[in-house]
């Protein structure tokens, strides 16, 4: 896959994009990444990206000369290469999409900053906008990595055999349970005995059971759309009874 990110700060990309998983995935060809320098597109004497708002108001607003022609020279005659725009008014950004963008063999990731974007850009230029969630950031830097990361550990190979496909938060819709690792007992906890029973099917129940109960807990929301079975919903009545009696008390 390759990935290319049009941005006025291409350094904020470095350490991210050379370490860990994301270097990993380059090193093993799995990756090809780019950032952009907008401003290097400025033909303008003073290399200027931005200007005042038509109306008045505060804040500056990227140019649309200016980054419709970066765009244009790092797509090339290539059409089929989705061309994503970060901000707060995209849609909002989760598994599926990571997912989704995942299977597109490039990608063009569009970075902002200052006040907003001349809408002749999304106009023109964009097909897609995403939001890494209601909250405003003062660059889309920090939201293009955060999709570079979540779409590169779906690309297969880059987790090694088996991958994020299965196991991850979100992969089945619920979040993961606990997880354990030596010593078997710190500070006086110790560690569930299904895990060391070596019985590969009471482990996997219990696993989904855990995963169950951590998003009844912390996101209820989320298993309106999971697939459960009749004991699963029971389990998930259990709980909830057990805490209103917990309340009560
Ligand atoms: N740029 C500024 N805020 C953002 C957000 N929440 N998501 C994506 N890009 C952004």
């Amino acid at each position: 896959m390759q990935i290319d990110v049009l941005t006025l700060f291409p350094n904020m990309f470095e350490t991210v994009m050379s370490e860990s998983m994301m270097w990993k995935a380059r090193d093993r060809k799995l990756l090809n990444f780019y950032a952009h320098d907008i401003r290097d597109y400025a033909n303008n004497k003073w290399r200027k990206v931005d200007d005042t708002p038509y109306g008045g108001g505060g804040g500056m607003i990227l140019k649309p000369d200016v980054v419709v022609r970066s765009i244009e020279a790092v797509k090339g005659d290539d059409n089929e290469t989705p061309v994503i725009l970060m901000s707060p008014q995209g849609r909002v950004f989760n598994h599926d999409i990571a997912v989704e963008l995942s299977g597109h063999e490039r990608l063009i990731l569009v970075c902002g900053h200052y006040e907003g974007f001349d809408e002749r850009i999304r106009q023109l230029a964009i097909t897609d906008e995403i939001s890494i969630g209601d909250y405003v950031l003062t660059g889309g830097e920090l939201a293009a990595m955060v999709v570079v990361d979540a779409v590169v550990r779906q690309i297969p190979g880059v987790l090694g055999a088996e991958g994020a496909q299965h196991r991850d938060s979100h992969a089945d819709g619920l979040l993961e349970g606990p997880h354990y690792t030596r010593p078997p007992e710190f500070r006086g906890l110790g560690i569930p005995d299904v895990l060391t029973s070596g019985h590969h099917g009471k482990v996997d129940e219990w696993r989904r059971r855990e995963a169950i109960k951590r998003t009844w807990q912390n996101r209820p929301d989320l298993l309106e759309t999971v697939d459960l079975t009749d004991a699963e919903k029971d389990y998930i009545a259990q709980l909830a009874q057990d805490k209103s009696h917990n309340d009560d008390d």
